[in-house]
């Protein structure tokens, strides 16, 4: 808030497409998907239409006990998105999703009778979400370090294979890191009921982009050892990476997905957890025999989100944003490493499908919060360019035109030499 003396908030009066109008007359490229929703950018047409349509009929009814064609229809398809018969458990937001999630592999196992499988093991680095549970899951520090008292200290895998992209070697085969991290795995196995990761890109963390190779080894430990693997997909779903969920560049099958984010492409707020035929049999019994999962977020399923998520997904295949994001990634990834090499100032450059990142070089780190004043002279060139820490980052709407990602390049370019030399 203190910098808000210095620096006004934006008021935004419009959004379309990648951009932003402001009030005092700016147009600025929201080359982060206003925090990795917007994957079809600001204002589509078609869901606005389909939002006004569900207006028309209803906006919300509870969920519990009723069914509508919208819902049952989105139900249908995200179920798809995995192999196998899934179900669908809807919740609020994406840490809602993650808490789901985690609350559901806890009650597995105690109906399992597997009662001394209580805890949860993420990755380092990992962010899954800002509710006291989510934040137990996650390794950073400053989201989560006043809370420590809230929730218990879970294991982080540490020595995770971080690599620069699909075509690094580290990426289809992690074997050497391997043994380290399985040793890690094998000292908690007993306690544990489920392991959670950002599939493939941990966002927050710093979009670091990890082996899919470990993705897959995970699967097959954690199958082997009759532990949950949950996927947070909630950035990295509907195709952000390229694929329609960033498990499927490991080919994996966890069992349970939380989606979120690009699920109404960043209309409403709604979230959901694909979970296997096995866990939904489970607490499939006669009431009272315990196996309930209680669990009522008022606005699980809000028509408007659902008739927002289902004309995206409609909008997905449609527009072939697949083969769309098959063209655009390479020119981002093309684009990033140009800024790089032009500016010298940026080093670890790395990326997959519609995302982009490189670090600021340490010896240009003279100051503190050295990314948020590249941020600041960005918004003045037009861009809410927003750095995590020094990583600066482009994780634009699917559909950006190239032509905007020119911009986003040059106006990159001038931030970071007007703010670092
Ligand atoms: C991987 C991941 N999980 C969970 C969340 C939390 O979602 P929400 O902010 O909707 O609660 C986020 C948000 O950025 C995220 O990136």
């Amino acid at each position: 808030m203190k910098d808000y003396e210095s620096f006004e908030p934006l008021e935004i009066v419009r959004a379309e497409g990648s951009y932003l109008y402001t009030a005092d007359g700016k147009r600025l490229i929201d080359p982060l998907s206003s925090w990795w929703c917007k994957s079809l950018g600001h204002g589509h047409p078609r869901i606005r239409a389909a939002v006004a349509g569900q207006m028309e009929k209803f906006e919300h009814v509870i969920l519990a006990n009723t069914v509508n064609r919208t819902i049952a229809a989105l139900s249908e398809r995200l179920a798809a998105l995995l192999p196998g018969r899934r179900h669908l458990f809807y919740g609020g937001d994406g840490s809602t999703a993650v808490e789901i999630a985690l609350k559901m592999s806890l009650h597995a196992m105690l109906i399992r009778g597997e009662t001394k499988r209580t805890r949860f093991m993420a990755l380092e680095n990992g962010y899954h979400g800002e509710t006291a549970l989510t934040l137990a899951v996650s390794d950073l520090g400053i989201y989560k370090e006043p809370y420590r008292a809230l929730a218990p200290d879970y294991p982080m895998l540490k020595g995770i294979p971080y690599c620069t992209g699909v075509n690094d070697p580290l990426f289809t085969d992690c074997g050497a890191a391997w043994p380290a991290l399985e040793v890690q795995l094998e000292r908690e196995k007993d306690t544990l009921c489920a392991v959670i990761v950002e599939p493939i890109v941990q966002g927050a963390g710093g979009m670091l982009i990890y082996s899919a190779d470990l993705l897959r080894r995970l699967r097959t430990w954690t199958e082997k050892n009759g532990i949950y693997l949950i996927a947070d997909e909630i950035m990295t779903g509907f195709y952000r990476t390229g694929t329609p969920l960033a498990g499927d560049h490991a080919g994996i099958a966890p069992d349970l997905v939380c989606l979120s984010k690009g699920l109404t492409a960043g209309w409403a707020a709604m979230s959901a957890v694909v979970l296997s035929g096995e866990l939904y049999n489970l607490f499939y019994a006669d009431y009272g025999t315990g196996r309930d999962f209680l669990h009522s977020n008022t606005y699980a399923g809000n028509a408007l989100a659902a008739a927002a998520a289902l004309e995206a997904q409609k909008i997905y295949e449609d527009d072939g944003i697949a083969a769309r994001v098959a063209a655009t990634a390479p020119v981002l990834q093309r684009l990033m490493r140009e800024t790089a090499k032009e500016t010298n100032l940026l080093t670890n450059v790395r990326g997959i499908g519609m995302i982009a990142a490189a670090d600021i070089k340490p010896e240009f780190i003279k100051a503190p919060r050295t990314g948020y004043r590249v941020y600041r002279r960005a918004i003045e060139l037009g861009a809410l360019l927003r750095p995590l820490g020094n990583t600066i980052y482009w994780l634009p709407p699917l559909n950006i035109s190239l032509q905007t990602l020119e911009e986003l390049k040059s106006i990159t370019v001038r931030a970071l030499r007007d703010t670092l030399l």
